[in-house]
Protein backbone atom coordinates (compact mmCIF):
# COMPACT_ATOMS: atom_id res chain seq x y z
CA UNK A 1 0.00 0.00 0.00
CA UNK A 2 1.28 3.37 -0.67
CA UNK A 3 0.26 6.36 1.06
CA UNK A 4 0.03 10.50 1.05
CA UNK A 5 0.13 12.87 4.04
CA UNK A 6 -1.99 15.96 3.31
CA UNK A 7 -2.60 18.43 5.31
CA UNK A 8 -1.24 16.43 8.08
CA UNK A 9 -3.57 13.33 7.24
CA UNK A 10 -2.53 10.40 6.33
CA UNK A 11 -4.39 8.85 3.54
CA UNK A 12 -3.78 5.37 2.02
CA UNK A 13 -3.98 4.91 -1.85
CA UNK A 14 -5.32 1.95 -3.28
CA UNK A 15 -3.27 -0.03 -6.16
CA UNK A 16 -3.00 2.19 -9.46
CA UNK A 17 -4.81 4.98 -7.98
CA UNK A 18 -3.73 8.43 -8.22
CA UNK A 19 -2.80 10.82 -5.37
CA UNK A 20 -6.05 12.85 -6.55
CA UNK A 21 -8.56 9.92 -6.94
CA UNK A 22 -7.45 9.13 -2.98
CA UNK A 23 -8.31 12.15 -2.05
CA UNK A 24 -10.99 12.90 -3.20
CA UNK A 25 -12.30 9.48 -2.64
CA UNK A 26 -11.71 9.98 1.11
CA UNK A 27 -13.45 13.29 1.07
CA UNK A 28 -10.45 15.78 0.73
CA UNK A 29 -11.66 18.63 -1.54
CA UNK A 30 -8.28 19.40 -4.19
CA UNK A 31 -8.83 21.64 -7.58
CA UNK A 32 -8.94 19.53 -10.22
CA UNK A 33 -10.90 19.23 -13.97
CA UNK A 34 -9.29 17.24 -16.86
CA UNK A 35 -7.86 14.63 -14.98
CA UNK A 36 -5.70 14.07 -17.99
CA UNK A 37 -2.55 15.57 -17.20
CA UNK A 38 -3.13 18.62 -19.15
CA UNK A 39 -4.86 21.70 -17.65
CA UNK A 40 -2.82 21.69 -14.48
CA UNK A 41 -5.31 22.48 -11.96
CA UNK A 42 -4.66 19.86 -9.88
CA UNK A 43 -1.01 21.13 -9.05
CA UNK A 44 0.53 20.50 -5.81
CA UNK A 45 3.99 20.11 -4.12
CA UNK A 46 5.70 17.35 -2.55
CA UNK A 47 7.08 18.40 0.94
CA UNK A 48 9.08 14.57 0.85
CA UNK A 49 9.34 11.74 -0.58
CA UNK A 50 10.03 10.77 -4.66
CA UNK A 51 7.43 12.64 -7.33
CA UNK A 52 7.41 10.22 -10.12
CA UNK A 53 8.84 11.94 -13.44
CA UNK A 54 5.14 11.04 -14.94
CA UNK A 55 3.36 13.18 -12.66
CA UNK A 56 5.65 16.41 -13.98
CA UNK A 57 5.53 15.90 -17.62
CA UNK A 58 4.37 19.25 -19.15
CA UNK A 59 5.44 21.18 -16.01
CA UNK A 60 7.77 24.24 -16.49
CA UNK A 61 11.10 23.63 -15.44
CA UNK A 62 11.26 25.60 -12.54
CA UNK A 63 8.20 23.86 -10.84
CA UNK A 64 9.68 20.62 -11.45
CA UNK A 65 13.28 22.21 -9.38
CA UNK A 66 10.49 23.06 -6.35
CA UNK A 67 8.83 19.36 -6.81
CA UNK A 68 5.66 20.77 -8.16
CA UNK A 69 3.68 17.85 -9.72
CA UNK A 70 0.34 16.73 -11.21
CA UNK A 71 -1.90 14.92 -8.58
CA UNK A 72 -3.78 13.62 -11.57
CA UNK A 73 -1.31 11.86 -12.76
CA UNK A 74 0.75 10.93 -9.69
CA UNK A 75 0.59 7.15 -8.96
CA UNK A 76 3.11 5.58 -6.29
CA UNK A 77 4.80 2.51 -6.11
CA UNK A 78 3.48 0.14 -3.26
CA UNK A 79 5.26 0.72 -0.31
CA UNK A 80 5.81 4.79 -0.89
CA UNK A 81 4.95 7.39 1.26
CA UNK A 82 4.64 11.05 0.24
CA UNK A 83 3.50 14.03 2.00
CA UNK A 84 2.17 16.75 -0.13
CA UNK A 85 0.68 20.49 -0.36
CA UNK A 86 -1.49 22.38 -2.01
CA UNK A 87 -0.66 24.85 -4.81
CA UNK A 88 -2.11 27.80 -2.93
CA UNK A 89 1.26 29.80 -3.13
CA UNK A 90 0.79 29.60 -6.94
CA UNK A 91 -2.42 31.64 -6.92
CA UNK A 92 -2.97 34.86 -7.82
CA UNK A 93 -5.84 36.49 -6.66
CA UNK A 94 -8.37 38.59 -9.25
CA UNK A 95 -10.87 40.72 -9.48
CA UNK A 96 -14.14 40.13 -11.52
CA UNK A 97 -14.07 43.46 -13.66
CA UNK A 98 -16.84 42.81 -15.83
CA UNK A 99 -19.24 39.82 -17.54
CA UNK A 100 -20.67 40.84 -21.02
CA UNK A 101 -22.27 38.37 -23.13
CA UNK A 102 -20.21 37.83 -26.64
CA UNK A 103 -22.92 35.88 -28.45
CA UNK A 104 -25.83 33.29 -26.87
CA UNK A 105 -23.07 31.06 -25.01
CA UNK A 106 -20.20 32.61 -24.84
CA UNK A 107 -19.49 35.11 -21.99
CA UNK A 108 -16.30 37.61 -22.16
CA UNK A 109 -14.83 37.57 -18.73
CA UNK A 110 -12.93 40.38 -17.63
CA UNK A 111 -10.40 40.19 -14.43
CA UNK A 112 -8.52 42.50 -13.04
CA UNK A 113 -5.18 40.62 -11.03
CA UNK A 114 -4.44 41.93 -7.74
CA UNK A 115 -0.99 41.12 -7.92
CA UNK A 116 2.04 40.14 -11.25
CA UNK A 117 0.10 37.72 -13.03
CA UNK A 118 3.02 36.93 -16.48
CA UNK A 119 1.37 35.56 -19.06
CA UNK A 120 1.83 35.30 -23.45
CA UNK A 121 -1.70 36.29 -25.36
CA UNK A 122 -2.81 32.41 -25.73
CA UNK A 123 -1.47 30.52 -23.04
CA UNK A 124 -4.24 29.49 -20.53
CA UNK A 125 -4.31 29.69 -16.86
CA UNK A 126 -7.18 28.00 -14.01
CA UNK A 127 -10.04 29.89 -12.84
CA UNK A 128 -10.38 29.10 -9.61
CA UNK A 129 -13.56 30.58 -7.54
CA UNK A 130 -12.83 30.78 -4.14
CA UNK A 131 -14.49 27.16 -2.98
CA UNK A 132 -11.60 25.61 -4.90
CA UNK A 133 -14.00 24.78 -8.42
CA UNK A 134 -10.92 24.92 -11.02
CA UNK A 135 -11.47 25.09 -14.94
CA UNK A 136 -8.81 26.26 -17.56
CA UNK A 137 -8.93 29.23 -19.71
CA UNK A 138 -7.30 30.77 -22.58
CA UNK A 139 -6.23 34.10 -22.63
CA UNK A 140 -7.20 36.75 -24.69
CA UNK A 141 -6.02 39.42 -24.28
CA UNK A 142 -2.35 40.82 -24.10
CA UNK A 143 -0.08 41.47 -21.38
CA UNK A 144 0.05 45.03 -21.97
CA UNK A 145 -3.53 45.51 -21.34
CA UNK A 146 -5.09 46.60 -18.56
CA UNK A 147 -7.45 43.64 -18.23
CA UNK A 148 -7.32 39.64 -18.38
CA UNK A 149 -9.72 38.82 -20.56
CA UNK A 150 -11.44 34.75 -20.78
CA UNK A 151 -14.19 34.13 -23.72
CA UNK A 152 -16.21 31.31 -21.34
CA UNK A 153 -18.37 28.64 -23.26
CA UNK A 154 -21.70 28.47 -21.70
CA UNK A 155 -22.64 24.71 -21.09
CA UNK A 156 -25.98 24.27 -20.17
CA UNK A 157 -25.32 22.68 -16.28
CA UNK A 158 -21.92 23.37 -16.75
CA UNK A 159 -20.38 24.32 -13.09
CA UNK A 160 -17.86 27.30 -13.57
CA UNK A 161 -20.06 28.90 -16.66
CA UNK A 162 -23.32 28.42 -15.01
CA UNK A 163 -21.96 30.30 -12.07
CA UNK A 164 -20.08 33.06 -14.11
CA UNK A 165 -23.22 33.90 -16.02
CA UNK A 166 -26.11 33.60 -12.72
CA UNK A 167 -24.18 34.46 -9.97
CA UNK A 168 -20.92 35.82 -10.38
CA UNK A 169 -20.64 39.96 -10.61
CA UNK A 170 -18.38 42.25 -10.83
CA UNK A 171 -15.97 42.95 -7.94
CA UNK A 172 -16.27 38.85 -6.51
CA UNK A 173 -12.97 37.33 -5.98
CA UNK A 174 -11.60 34.39 -7.83
CA UNK A 175 -7.92 33.21 -7.73
CA UNK A 176 -5.50 32.72 -10.92
CA UNK A 177 -3.24 29.69 -11.08
CA UNK A 178 -0.90 29.65 -14.09
CA UNK A 179 0.09 30.05 -16.98
CA UNK A 180 0.45 27.42 -19.33
CA UNK A 181 0.92 26.43 -22.69
CA UNK A 182 2.82 26.49 -25.66
CA UNK A 183 0.69 28.42 -27.76
CA UNK A 184 1.86 31.79 -28.22
CA UNK A 185 3.31 34.31 -30.94
CA UNK A 186 7.36 33.74 -31.18
CA UNK A 187 8.87 36.96 -32.39
CA UNK A 188 11.80 36.51 -34.63
CA UNK A 189 10.55 35.48 -37.99
CA UNK A 190 8.12 38.06 -39.20
CA UNK A 191 7.30 36.81 -42.82
CA UNK A 192 6.07 33.49 -41.84
CA UNK A 193 2.86 32.09 -42.81
CA UNK A 194 0.68 31.72 -39.58
CA UNK A 195 -2.49 29.47 -39.56
CA UNK A 196 -4.63 29.69 -36.77
CA UNK A 197 -7.67 27.58 -36.53
CA UNK A 198 -10.05 26.66 -33.97
CA UNK A 199 -13.74 26.42 -33.20
CA UNK A 200 -16.44 28.17 -30.80
CA UNK A 201 -14.27 29.52 -27.94
CA UNK A 202 -10.88 28.17 -29.20
CA UNK A 203 -10.96 31.60 -30.96
CA UNK A 204 -10.10 33.42 -27.79
CA UNK A 205 -6.54 32.25 -27.20
CA UNK A 206 -6.34 33.05 -31.42
CA UNK A 207 -7.26 36.56 -31.25
CA UNK A 208 -5.09 37.10 -28.66
CA UNK A 209 -2.14 35.39 -30.82
CA UNK A 210 -3.15 37.35 -33.56
CA UNK A 211 -3.51 40.82 -31.86
CA UNK A 212 -0.17 39.84 -30.24
CA UNK A 213 1.72 39.10 -33.12
CA UNK A 214 0.52 42.48 -35.52
CA UNK A 215 1.23 44.35 -32.49
CA UNK A 216 4.82 43.00 -32.55
CA UNK A 217 4.81 43.57 -36.66
CA UNK A 218 4.28 40.34 -38.00
CA UNK A 219 4.24 41.22 -42.10
CA UNK A 220 3.78 37.50 -43.33
CA UNK A 221 -0.03 36.13 -43.44
CA UNK A 222 -1.84 35.42 -40.79
CA UNK A 223 -4.92 33.13 -41.55
CA UNK A 224 -7.58 33.18 -38.58
CA UNK A 225 -9.90 30.48 -39.45
CA UNK A 226 -13.17 30.13 -36.80
CA UNK A 227 -15.45 27.95 -37.14
CA UNK A 228 -18.74 27.04 -35.88
CA UNK A 229 -21.96 24.98 -36.26
CA UNK A 230 -23.83 27.87 -37.62
CA UNK A 231 -23.64 31.90 -37.48
CA UNK A 232 -24.92 32.06 -33.81
CA UNK A 233 -21.50 30.05 -33.00
CA UNK A 234 -19.30 32.67 -34.38
CA UNK A 235 -18.49 36.15 -32.21
CA UNK A 236 -16.19 38.96 -32.24
CA UNK A 237 -16.88 38.91 -36.28
CA UNK A 238 -17.66 42.59 -36.86
CA UNK A 239 -14.13 43.40 -34.51
CA UNK A 240 -11.87 40.73 -36.48
CA UNK A 241 -13.24 42.50 -39.56
CA UNK A 242 -12.23 45.84 -39.03
CA UNK A 243 -9.06 44.57 -37.71
CA UNK A 244 -8.47 42.60 -40.64
CA UNK A 245 -9.74 45.84 -42.64
CA UNK A 246 -6.65 47.85 -40.83
CA UNK A 247 -4.10 45.08 -41.10
CA UNK A 248 -3.96 43.48 -45.03
CA UNK A 249 -1.48 40.37 -44.23
CA UNK A 250 -4.88 39.59 -41.32
CA UNK A 251 -6.84 37.00 -43.08
CA UNK A 252 -10.10 36.69 -41.17
CA UNK A 253 -12.14 33.89 -42.36
CA UNK A 254 -15.30 33.03 -40.46
CA UNK A 255 -17.12 29.32 -41.54
CA UNK A 256 -20.20 27.55 -40.42
CA UNK A 257 -21.18 24.24 -40.90
CA UNK A 258 -25.11 25.31 -41.60
CA UNK A 259 -26.88 27.89 -42.78
CA UNK A 260 -26.80 30.56 -46.24
CA UNK A 261 -24.11 31.47 -48.18
CA UNK A 262 -23.97 34.93 -46.96
CA UNK A 263 -21.01 37.79 -48.43
CA UNK A 264 -17.80 36.79 -46.07
CA UNK A 265 -18.95 33.49 -44.81
CA UNK A 266 -17.78 30.68 -45.65
CA UNK A 267 -20.16 27.11 -45.25
CA UNK A 268 -18.69 23.46 -45.04
CA UNK A 269 -16.33 22.35 -43.59
CA UNK A 270 -13.31 24.31 -41.89
CA UNK A 271 -10.23 21.62 -42.54
CA UNK A 272 -11.43 21.94 -46.46
CA UNK A 273 -11.70 25.57 -45.74
CA UNK A 274 -7.82 25.37 -44.67
CA UNK A 275 -7.13 23.44 -47.28
CA UNK A 276 -8.59 25.52 -50.38
CA UNK A 277 -7.10 29.09 -48.60
CA UNK A 278 -3.59 27.80 -47.54
CA UNK A 279 -2.80 24.48 -50.07
CA UNK A 280 1.14 24.81 -49.19
CA UNK A 281 1.69 26.26 -45.57
CA UNK A 282 5.20 24.44 -45.52
CA UNK A 283 7.57 26.47 -43.29
CA UNK A 284 4.83 28.54 -41.79
CA UNK A 285 3.56 28.10 -38.05
CA UNK A 286 -0.07 27.09 -37.03
CA UNK A 287 -2.44 27.51 -33.76
CA UNK A 288 -5.06 24.97 -33.58
CA UNK A 289 -7.09 25.72 -30.28
CA UNK A 290 -10.85 24.39 -28.52
CA UNK A 291 -12.80 20.74 -29.70
CA UNK A 292 -10.09 17.81 -28.76
CA UNK A 293 -11.15 16.24 -32.04
CA UNK A 294 -11.05 18.97 -34.61
CA UNK A 295 -7.74 19.87 -33.07
CA UNK A 296 -6.52 16.57 -33.62
CA UNK A 297 -7.71 16.28 -36.92
CA UNK A 298 -6.47 19.48 -37.84
CA UNK A 299 -3.07 18.68 -36.61
CA UNK A 300 -2.65 15.68 -38.58
CA UNK A 301 -3.64 17.02 -41.85
CA UNK A 302 -0.95 20.67 -41.46
CA UNK A 303 1.94 17.75 -41.02
CA UNK A 304 0.49 15.92 -44.48
CA UNK A 305 0.58 19.39 -46.16
CA UNK A 306 4.07 19.92 -45.14
CA UNK A 307 4.34 21.56 -41.87
CA UNK A 308 6.64 20.54 -39.33
CA UNK A 309 5.25 19.16 -36.06
CA UNK A 310 7.35 21.15 -33.94
CA UNK A 311 5.56 23.74 -35.80
CA UNK A 312 1.90 23.30 -34.96
CA UNK A 313 1.19 24.38 -31.49
CA UNK A 314 -2.38 22.79 -30.36
CA UNK A 315 -4.40 23.36 -26.85
CA UNK A 316 -7.25 21.00 -26.88
CA UNK A 317 -10.09 22.08 -24.55
CA UNK A 318 -10.38 18.61 -22.79
CA UNK A 319 -14.10 18.69 -20.80
CA UNK A 320 -13.69 18.43 -16.78
CA UNK A 321 -14.04 14.94 -16.14
CA UNK A 322 -17.16 14.72 -14.42
CA UNK A 323 -19.96 17.63 -14.41
CA UNK A 324 -19.01 18.63 -10.91
CA UNK A 325 -15.27 17.87 -10.98
CA UNK A 326 -13.69 20.34 -8.21
CA UNK A 327 -17.32 21.96 -7.52
CA UNK A 328 -18.75 23.06 -4.76
CA UNK A 329 -17.59 23.64 -0.96
CA UNK A 330 -14.49 21.53 -0.22
CA UNK A 331 -15.43 18.75 1.75
CA UNK A 332 -13.68 18.11 5.18
CA UNK A 333 -11.83 14.81 5.29
CA UNK A 334 -13.88 12.02 7.20
CA UNK A 335 -12.16 8.69 6.39
CA UNK A 336 -8.17 9.37 6.34
CA UNK A 337 -5.73 7.17 8.55
CA UNK A 338 -3.59 9.05 10.62
C1 LIG B 1 -6.12 23.91 -21.92
C2 LIG B 1 -7.60 24.24 -21.88
C3 LIG B 1 -8.04 25.49 -22.28
C4 LIG B 1 -9.40 25.78 -22.26
N1 LIG B 1 -9.81 27.02 -22.68
C5 LIG B 1 -11.13 27.31 -22.69
C6 LIG B 1 -11.60 28.60 -23.12
O1 LIG B 1 -10.82 29.49 -23.46
N2 LIG B 1 -12.93 28.81 -23.11
C7 LIG B 1 -13.84 27.85 -22.73
O2 LIG B 1 -15.06 28.10 -22.76
N3 LIG B 1 -13.43 26.63 -22.30
C8 LIG B 1 -12.10 26.35 -22.26
N4 LIG B 1 -11.69 25.12 -21.82
C9 LIG B 1 -12.69 24.19 -21.30
C10 LIG B 1 -13.05 24.60 -19.86
O3 LIG B 1 -11.92 24.41 -19.02
C11 LIG B 1 -14.19 23.80 -19.23
O4 LIG B 1 -13.91 22.44 -19.23
C12 LIG B 1 -15.50 24.00 -19.93
O5 LIG B 1 -15.75 25.35 -20.12
C13 LIG B 1 -16.65 23.46 -19.11
O6 LIG B 1 -16.65 23.98 -17.80
P1 LIG B 1 -18.01 24.14 -16.98
O7 LIG B 1 -17.62 24.16 -15.53
O8 LIG B 1 -18.82 25.25 -17.49
O9 LIG B 1 -18.81 22.79 -17.27
P2 LIG B 1 -18.58 21.37 -16.52
O10 LIG B 1 -19.28 21.37 -15.21
O11 LIG B 1 -17.13 21.08 -16.51
O12 LIG B 1 -19.28 20.41 -17.55
C14 LIG B 1 -20.72 20.23 -17.63
C15 LIG B 1 -21.00 19.05 -18.53
O13 LIG B 1 -20.66 19.37 -19.87
C16 LIG B 1 -19.69 18.45 -20.36
N5 LIG B 1 -18.75 19.22 -21.19
C17 LIG B 1 -17.74 19.98 -20.74
N6 LIG B 1 -17.10 20.56 -21.79
C18 LIG B 1 -17.76 20.15 -22.90
C19 LIG B 1 -17.60 20.39 -24.27
N7 LIG B 1 -16.63 21.16 -24.74
N8 LIG B 1 -18.47 19.81 -25.13
C20 LIG B 1 -19.45 19.03 -24.68
N9 LIG B 1 -19.67 18.74 -23.39
C21 LIG B 1 -18.83 19.29 -22.51
C22 LIG B 1 -19.00 17.89 -19.13
O14 LIG B 1 -18.41 16.62 -19.36
C23 LIG B 1 -20.17 17.82 -18.18
O15 LIG B 1 -20.94 16.67 -18.42
C24 LIG B 1 -10.34 24.80 -21.82
C25 LIG B 1 -9.89 23.55 -21.39
C26 LIG B 1 -8.54 23.26 -21.41
C27 LIG B 1 -8.06 21.91 -20.93
S1 LIG C 1 -3.98 18.18 -15.04
FE1 LIG C 1 -4.77 17.19 -13.30
S2 LIG C 1 -6.86 17.63 -13.36
FE2 LIG C 1 -6.12 18.50 -15.22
Amino acid sequence: MSRVNYQERWYPLEAQESVLDGLLRQGVGVPHACKAGVCQSCLMRASSGAVPEKAQAGLKETLKARNYFLACSCQLEPGMDLEVAGGEELRVPARIEALEPLSADVLRVRLWARAPFEYRAGQYLTLLREDGLARSYSVASLPREEHLELHVRLLPGGAMSTWLSTEAKPGDTVSLQGPAGECFYVAGRPEQTLVLAGTGTGLAPLYGIARDALAQGHTGPIWLFHGARDSRGLYLVEALRALAARHPNLHYRPSVLEGRLEEGLHVGALDALIRAECPKPTGGRAFLCGNPELVLSLRKKLFLAGLSMKDIHADAFLPSASPAAGAGAMPRASNASR
